[in-house]
């Protein structure tokens, strides 16, 4: 037995010739939340589909509990699927729906009423047994679809975008929910979304794809506060990206020159690779507009003239261009009204505290 329930050892899968997944190595212990993150074609279904076995590795090798499962029908690998289109079977009852993978395997029948109740209450849908998938919700036909995977007790749950039919009320609610289930169950979590809230939201972990590729894991909170690339700056919350022409680095930190700007930002370190700095990221929220008098020597300050102020209720998007040209996403907290007093074309000065200034490479 291995002590991780899923390994990918340096996998790969190419469709004609074109590499799609490029050497991806992820190992996810028994009882984990990951969700697999990243843009339209990056890979990730294509992933899933290889750990649940419906299309094989070109290279490397998946493994379950310690053993290699190349030669595995999917049907053999006692895993959970559930979809974005949830293809409940609609001239099935809900209980028949959910007990239909139990029925396959020709479990004794009381057995498979014990599962189906079981599965029924995990989804919070007891009582809706004799309905059809007619009669109910998006939202409760996505929770049967779950207690079907569920009934059989997989000992892996894979799930593909399952919450991106939902409308996005009943998609906050049922992250909640999943995240529940996850916690009663204790099942592993395979999850692939491209929505970075949502995953932001679930997952113990998140793998981050890129073209193929990981382009970064870790803990939502670790790669939300330390990207490990533009790529993934920009794409786990937003960022604001700029170009670096030039960096000296001291005890004290990096002062890092912007591109086509006398604009000279101070960050803590230097890239977290060790690479040679090309840009650094800023998140809008740590952009804060400031009197010029608070200013103190310890910070970064920058000039800024406003070029659209968009009032979004709880805060206010405004951007503004800074010397040299760069556009730069700042929020404003608080009230609405607050913003209102800011006009296009209105001198504003920022503060940016080091701290928050990342340096990248790439
Ligand atoms: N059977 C196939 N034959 C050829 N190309 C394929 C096949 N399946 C997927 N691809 C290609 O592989 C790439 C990755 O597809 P995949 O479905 O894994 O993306 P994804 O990350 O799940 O995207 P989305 O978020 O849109 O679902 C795409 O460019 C896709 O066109
Ligand atoms: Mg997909």
């Amino acid at each position: 037995m291995s002590e991780f329930d899923i390994e990918l050892l340096s996998v790969s899968k190419s469709f004609a010739g074109l590499s799609v997944v490029r050497d991806i190595n992820l190992q996810v212990p028994a009882g984990e939340f990951v969700s697999i993150l990243g843009p339209s074609g990056c890979g990730k279904t294509t992933t899933l589909n290889m750990i649940a076995g419906f299309s094989a590795p070109s290279q490397g090798d998946i493994r379950i509990s310690g053993h290699s499962q190349v030669k595995v029908p999917p049907e053999r690998r006692n895993l959970g699927l559930v979809f974005q289109n949830y293809a409940l079977f609609p001239h099935m009852t809900v209980a028949e729906n959910v007990g239909f993978g139990l029925r396959m395997r020709g479990a004794p029948r009381i057995e498979i009423c014990a599962a189906v109740k079981s599965a029924l209450r995990s989804v919070h849908l007891d009582g809706f047994d004799a309905r059809y998938p007619a009669e109910l919700s998006g939202g409760q036909q996505q929770r049967v679809a779950l207690a079907r995977a569920i009934a059989p007790k997989p000992s892996v749950l894979l799930l593909d975008e399952p919450l991106s039919n939902l409308d996005l009320k009943l998609r906050e609610a049922m992250r909640v929910e999943l995240k529940e289930i996850h916690k009663t169950l204790g099942m592993t979590f395979i999850h692939v979304t491209h929505d970075q809230e949502e995953a932001m939201a679930m997952s113990d972990r998140i793998i981050v794809m890129d073209a193929g590729a990981i382009a970064q894991q870790g803990t939502p909170g670790d790669i939300y506060r330390n990207p490990a690339s533009r790529f993934v700056a920009d794409f786990i919350g937003r960022s604001n990206i700029l170009p670096v022409s030039a960096y000296s680095s001291s005890a004290a930190g990096v002062k890092l020159s912007i591109e086509g700007s006398p604009i000279v930002l101070r960050a803590p370190s230097g890239a977290a690779d060790g690479g040679v700095i090309s840009f650094c990221s800023i998140r809008p929220q740590s952009l804060t507009l400031v009197a010029p008098a608070a200013l103190t020597d310890g910070t970064n300050w920058l000039e800024a003239t406003i070029h659209r102020v968009i009032d979004l209720g709880d805060h206010a998007e405004l951007e503004v261009v800074v010397e040299g040209g760069h556009r730069l996403v700042l929020h404003h907290p608080g009230s609405a009204m607050g913003a209102r007093s800011y006009q296009p074309g209105q001198a504003v000065t920022m503060s940016v505290d080091p701290a928050d200034v990342r340096p990248l490479s790439r």
